[in-house]
């Protein structure tokens, strides 16, 4: 197994290390800490809290005021539309935390990107020429701050379209252009022909979307209010990275729930074959998601989000049983992912 990075505290690069540091260090920089919201979103407009912004949303559309002008969370999200690549990837969950730091009207893109690029490299000790970033095919300002102010060279400002680097929660409401960091697992490569999309490479780990427009059903964007920052790490991504683990998934945060589920089906998770693995990965992320949709009050059901529980709950018995695993034992796992 491999190690933690070198120059950096254990403590920094434990999933609960990352989370406290990046709370702290906007906090530092006049953020307040708001705790994270419900995974059942006020927004009607979806069935779970999806990202870091949603509880913001009506902040954003000018609908309520801001209680402070910047904020800084530890969100937990849950997205169901790529469940079938759960386990199958480095890095698809249903379940994660979204760690955001929110300007309302505030600071802007300058000052995004360069607390982005500090914390990055200065707190989790990022090595610069590890990171690359992308930004949105017109956005020539945030080009110019990364190479200009930042410092990063130009062959590793990438232009992405729409698909990539235009956010959006939903198909209408508050959007922007965005500009994302990744980690460059391979820098020795070159910089011809980068190509982002390759995850055997690069991981996408910071957001940071410029939060402008109100999009409508039309697809017609009109300004808002005021100018906003709105930021998304993947905390497990960071601890994948920071704990150098080929996949989210043996990290300290996903880790302790499939070793407790291996240990009931009698397995060792490094020894087994592909589909097995899969099992134990997807009994490990489907576990945390239903632990934490049930301590949010959610119920098992046929409809709405009670059904989207029950599906997940099917699911980890039916990788269970693929394992072999014979009786009860979702509730054994389950404890794991409560002590996390
Ligand atoms: N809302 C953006 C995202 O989820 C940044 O937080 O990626």
């Amino acid at each position: 197994m491999s190690t933690s990075k070198p120059g950096l505290e254990k403590s920094v690069t434990t999933g609960a290390g990352i989370r406290q540091a990046f709370l702290k260090f906007y906090e530092d920089k006049g953020h307040a800490i708001l705790p994270s919201a419900s995974l059942v979103p006020e927004d009607p407009t979806v069935l779970l809290t999806i990202a870091g912004m949603l509880p913001f949303k009506p902040i954003f559309l000018g609908q309520r005021k801001a209680p402070v002008p910047r904020a800084t969370t530890s969100q937990k999200c849950i997205r169901t539309n790529d469940i079938e690549n759960v386990g199958r990837t480095a890095r698809h969950h249903t379940f994660f935390e979204m760690l955001g730091n929110f300007s309302f009207g505030d600071y802007f893109k300058e000052q995004a990107v360069a607390w982005a690029w500090e914390l990055s490299t200065k707190v989790f000790k990022l090595d610069p020429k590890n990171l690359i970033v992308s930004v949105f095919r017109e956005d020539d300002d945030a080009f110019a701050i990364w190479r200009d102010q930042v410092g990063v060279p130009k062959e590793r400002i990438i232009r992405m379209d729409e698909a990539d680097n235009f956010w959006t929660s939903c198909p209408t409401g508050p959007c922007g252009p965005c500009s994302e960091i990744y980690y460059d697992f391979h820098p020795e490569r070159g910089d011809d022909n980068i190509d982002l999309e390759d995850d055997t490479r690069f991981i996408e780990f910071y957001n940071l979307v410029f939060m402008q427009y109100n999009r409508d059903a039309d697809g017609n964007l009109t300004p808002l209010q005021a100018q906003n920052i709105d930021t998304g790490m993947g905390l497990e991504r960071m601890a994948q990275i920071l704990q150098a683990k080929p996949n989210n998934y043996e990290t300290d945060l996903i880790f302790p729930i499939i070793k407790t589920a291996a240990e009931i089906a009698g397995v060792d998770y490094f020894a087994v074959d592909e589909s097995a693995k899969i099992s134990l990965k997807v009994i490990g992320d489907h576990v945390r998601s239903v632990a934490h949709m049930i301590s949010d009050g959610i119920t098992a059901s046929n409809v709405g989000r009670g059904y989207i529980l029950r599906r997940l709950i099917r699911r980890v018995v039916r990788h269970g049983r693929l394992l072999g695993i014979e009786g009860a034992f979702i509730n054994q796992v389950a404890e794991g992912a409560i002590a996390l």
